[in-house]
């Protein structure tokens, strides 16, 4: 595959990028009427405008010439039926069998996927009906109250997310954690109030070699053997989510209670495999059907709808427009919807993770820019924090903005005045306001001459500032099962065009094996380390802190 910025649509795309130059997204509104209808698609009930985005309709056709282009319709056929798309790990990224609603097989090495998947599926549904209902009982005999998932990125960012979003579908009676940190004050503090008698620890990890997974899991352990005495009550109270067999049953987790995933699934990419347990024992395995469902949807739409009307092609597209031509450096995502405060955090690793690469697949350094930095907060919080930067600052940041039509909690005036302001911000960041508005609206309060001249700058702002918006009726489980499946996918749409691998994630080993090495310098087991002066000068600090 050649350079995409030699591609004939990618210098089109350039000179596209000139002629837009002095056009502002003012004008494109005011010039034309239908703008809103031609530049926003409905699936089911969800709705993506992209209109407030500084393009035409000759950027968008060039866009969809650079996928063809980059072939990215044979890509999402190879990560389809399960090519070995993950090529520096040998691997097929087969995160879409897992929500896999219809009947056709998926086959890989010759093997058809679904029934393993169907069975795992199944073992959730039948243990998540067992916990919710009390017939699985601790040691004592009281049933389980307190879900505990140890573990860490994907093992944890997915499922915490999900919960949380999914909270008003969540069973009264069972109440979930996650710890992930290795710092101990997240464990502490979560088993501070807990009951070792009605607690259910879930120790997800794809590898069962992460540090922090396994520190933590140990502890748990100890915390949960110091009142339980025996460790055959252990079968009642730890359960496993693993690839990995053999590091499971070394840990003391009975095989019986594990629950199997597979390489060819991608930690950031795992919340629909087995490693959404935590999800089924929260919400029921119905629910979580609906969950699959929905992402099977976004599946199908993706696999098959022509660009310019495929929501995650466009998303990938508008956010390759943006960071290659405009020049935005980062992506910030807006819900403004509570229940969704976690989805930025999760973003950040499905995206960053994936996308935060700078050599090919080809073992070639890129000469472009690839993934943004994703970050966010939900509206309205984020108003009153960071939103002055995006209205006024220096640099160009394109905004998602997500909110549900309803209210799961419906009360007064909340939802129409949080709508107010999800529609205002991205109103205010394409309009700005010219000097002209800025002077009338000063002398309408009667301010004098000279304090409006002295204001007056700063009173301006430019607009042409690029948003998406995504609105739905309520944020249900299969509306979340859509939108997390539409940003995996906008994900690998950038990743094929940029031509980099999205399902490694080498740079966070360095630091790992480091991690490695420096520890037997703090616990004193060694005194021998070959660091820079500041890594050996922090170490000689440490120590004497700590006496
Ligand atoms: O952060 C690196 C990483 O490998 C992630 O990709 C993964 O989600 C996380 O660590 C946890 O890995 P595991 O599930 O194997 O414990």
């Amino acid at each position: 595959m050649s350079d995409p910025t030699t591609l004939p649509a990618w210098q089109a795309l350039r000179e596209n990028r000139r002629q837009l130059t002095d056009v502002s997204l003012r004008a494109l509104f005011r010039d034309n009427p239908q703008r809103f209808n031609q530049f926003s698609l409905q699936l089911d009930e969800l709705l993506f405008d992209f209109s407030k985005n500084l393009l035409t309709e000759q950027t968008l056709s060039l866009l969809s010439e650079l996928a063809d282009q980059t072939g990215l319709r044979t890509r999402i056929d190879a990560l389809f039926k399960g090519d070995k798309v993950n090529t520096t790990e040998g691997r097929a990224a087969l995160h879409t069998a897992l929500r896999n609603r219809s009947k056709r097989p998926v086959v890989l090495d010759g093997q058809n996927l679904m029934p393993q998947i169907e069975q795992v599926l199944k073992q959730m549904g039948d243990f998540s009906d067992q916990v919710r209902s009390g017939a699985w009982r601790g040691y004592s005999g009281r049933p389980i109250t307190d879900i505990v998932n140890i573990g860490i990125g994907g093992s944890d960012l997915g499922p915490l997310m999900v919960t949380e979003a999914l909270k008003p579908y969540a069973s009264d009676n069972l109440r979930c954690h996650f710890v992930s940190n290795v710092d101990a004050s997240q464990l502490c503090e979560t088993l501070k109030p807990l009951n070792p008698e009605t607690c259910l620890f879930l120790i997800a990890s794809k590898t069962f070699t992460t540090q922090e997974t396994l520190t933590n899991a140990y502890s748990a352990r100890h915390w949960f053997l110091s009142q339980a005495k025996d460790e055959k009550h252990i079968a009642r109270h730890f359960v496993a989510i693993s690839t990995n067999p053999e590091r499971v049953v070394e840990f003391g987790i009975d095989p019986v209670n594990m629950f199997e995933f597979w390489e060819w699934v991608g930690g950031r990419y795992s919340l629909w495999s087995a490693i959404g347990l935590s999800i089924v024992l929260a919400i029921g395995k119905d629910n979580f059907a609906e969950l699959l469902s929905g992402a099977h949807l976004v599946d199908e739409h993706f696999r098959t709808a022509p660009w310019t009307e495929n929501i995650p092609a466009l998303m990938g597209l508008i956010g390759l427009w943006n960071a290659n031509f405009l020049g935005a450096e980062s992506q910030a995502i807006l819900p403004y919807d509570q229940y969704l405060h976690r989805f930025p955090a999760y973003l950040q690793q499905a995206d960053m993770e994936s996308n935060g690469k700078s050599i090919t697949t080809q073992g070639k350094e890129v000469n472009y820019t690839t993934g943004p930095i994703i970050w966010g907060e939900p509206g309205t919080n984020g108003q009153h924090a960071f939103y002055q930067l995006i209205h006024q600052g220096t640099r160009l940041i394109p905004c998602d903005f997500l909110a549900a039509a309803n209210s799961q909690n419906p009360l007064g005036e909340h939802q129409q005045i949080l709508l107010a302001n999800f529609l205002a911000q991205s109103e205010a960041l394409m309009m700005g306001r010219t000097a002209a508005e800025a002077q009338q609206e000063m002398e309408n309060t009667g301010l004098s001459a000279a304090e409006i001249e002295r204001l007056l700058p700063h009173r301006t702002f430019p607009g042409n500032r690029p948003s998406n918006s995504f609105l739905y009726r309520r944020l249900d489980p299969k509306t979340l099962g859509m939108l997390i499946a539409l940003y995996e996918h906008k994900i690998f749409v950038q990743a094929s065009i940029w031509q980099i691998n999205p399902f490694d994630q080498w740079g966070v080993e360095l630091g790992k094996q480091l991690a490695q090495k420096i520890l037997p310098l703090l616990t004193g087991e060694s005194t021998i380390g070959t660091h820079d002066s500041s890594t050996c000068g922090l170490i000689e600090r440490i120590h004497r802190l700590r006496e």
